[in-house]
Parts: C-alpha cells; structure tokens; sequence
C-alpha cells in the first residue's frame, strides 16, 4: 500500500504546476467551488495510477491544480466513499498521496442530514467533531509510519479554523452553524429512529462520507477543517422522503456561502 501511496505521488510531482499545501475535497453538490478555483491542471482520476475511480452521479472525479483565494491549492472534484464499494483503504488513498505531496491543511465539504432540530434546509455547519459510526476504521492494519500506531483524535478539527470560520462568516454577514458530523456508511439515508439515534448519540447532522478522510489525514499531521450543508432533516415531523436530487439541490443552493468562506479561510490561514 505504501509503495503505492509513494508511487502516485512521484507520478503526480513530476506533473505537479505547483507545490500546494492546502487541499480541498469538494462533496456532493459542492463541485462549483471549483469554479472559482483558477486552474491549471486537471486530471480525471482514471489517468492517476492506483487511483480509484469515482462512479456516483454529480461527482467529476478529477483531481485539480491551481490557485485559490492567493495559495495555490490541490482540490479533489468528487471522492470515493465506502458505499460504492471501495475499502477504507482506498477511499483514503488521495489523503495519504497528499500528504506525501506537502499537504498541511485539508477543507473538506459534504451534503448531511441535520438531527439538530434547531437546524434548517441549507444551514452551513461547521463541523466542530465527528463520530465514526462506520464499520471500520480506516487505520485498521498495520501503521503505516506517519503517525503513532494509537492516533489522538482530541482535535480532529482545528479549532483555530473553526474560529477563523466564524470571523469569517461574521464579517461577510453568513450565518453559520456548530455541530458533530456522524459518519455512516449509507449509502441507506436513515429512517426516522435512525435519525433519532444518531441525534440521541450526539450527532447534528448525519453523512456518508469526510470521516475516513479526516482520520487519515488527522494521522498524517494535516490540519483539517470541514463544512456540512444541511439538505435535508431528519427531525421529528420534520422528516421527509429525500433523495440524491433533493440533496444536490439543496447543496447547491448554500454553496456559494460556503465557497464564499472557504475561499476566504484558505487567503487567510
Ligand atoms: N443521511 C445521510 N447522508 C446524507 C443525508 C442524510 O440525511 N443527506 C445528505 N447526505
């Protein structure tokens, strides 16, 4: 695995425009902050060797180089999650290539569901912790050496991005939300007494992804920073049917706010 992870990273120095510390995994939905990404390479992850390649409807799945709010940035236009079928290893593959390639900081952005009744259709929330309710860890095996064998995992968020995030959204008049992101493996979204557990456990929202990535990358020493767009709600009587269209569109609604602090965020950290 190791040599692999090595291997995709020399491959992808040698062609590298520039050398990024910061990374962005855009999500579901969330591919139009891409857009505002100045670019100077694209490649669709089918050319990377050993890449995994993504299959889900609105995910381009290429890997970009280029400059964003004044840093040049690497960004992830689509990911791979467990329900497609890949192992933790996989989905988590990019994270460990970045990290050989200099990563420092990673922003990642999903689609959830909110559980936080006092949460609405489009709310950003700045995930301040999460919970892996995933069926494995994606640190399961042996170490690979970049980090301890028994990862502390007391700060999988920095705190000092979250502050930057709410001086942020405070100055550009964005409302944001606070909240635990739960991880599952999906690709089911919940019943209404799967909503209510994953309330009553202490999660605010509840998404199918951004737990393997921020483990791995919460293991290589990366900084990590995330954001959930709330579309849709598993709250009480406020729970409707939901599907992966209502989802996108909802994402798509919030996620010129969301671009919006993130570009700043990553200007200024
Ligand atoms: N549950 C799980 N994943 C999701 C949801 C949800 O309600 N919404 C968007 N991704």
């Amino acid at each position: 695995m190791y040599d692999k992870i090595l291997e995709t990273a020399a491959w992808l120095k040698e062609r590298m425009p520039n050398a990024p510390q910061t990374a962005i995994i855009l999500g579901t939905g969330l591919g139009h902050l891409a857009e505002r990404i100045e670019k100077i390479l694209a490649i669709p992850y089918g050319d990377i060797p050993n890449f995994p390649v993504s299959t889900v409807e609105g995910h381009h799945g290429q890997l970009l180089f280029g400059r964003l709010g004044g840093k040049d940035i690497m960004a992830m236009e689509g990911r791979f999650h467990y329900y497609e079928g890949y192992s933790m290893k996989e989905v988590t593959f990019p994270i460990r290539v970045m990290y050989e390639l200099g990563i420092q900081t990673l922003f990642v952005s999903n689609a959830a569901g909110g559980t936080n009744p006092s949460f609405r259709i489009g709310d950003i929330m700045i995930i301040t912790d999460h919970i892996n309710f995933m069926p494995e860890n994606p640190l399961h095996g042996p170490n690979i050496p970049t980090g301890p064998r028994f990862p502390d995992m007391s700060e999988a968020y920095s705190h000092e991005l979250v502050e930057l995030a709410d001086s942020i959204a405070a100055e550009k008049g964005i409302e944001v939300k606070h909240g635990v992101y739960l991880g599952t493996q999906g690709p089911t979204f919940e019943t209404p007494s799967e909503y209510r557990m994953f309330g009553l456990l202490g999660g605010d929202a509840v998404g199918m992804s951004t737990v393997p990535e921020v483990i791995v990358a919460r293991h290589c020493g990366i900084r990590c920073f995330g954001v959930s767009i709330i579309t849709d709600l598993g709250v009480g009587e406020k729970i409707e049917k939901v599907t992966h269209e209502d989802v996108q569109k909802a994402a798509n609604a919030a996620q010129p706010r969301m671009a919006a602090i993130m570009e700043e965020m990553i200007r200024r950290s």
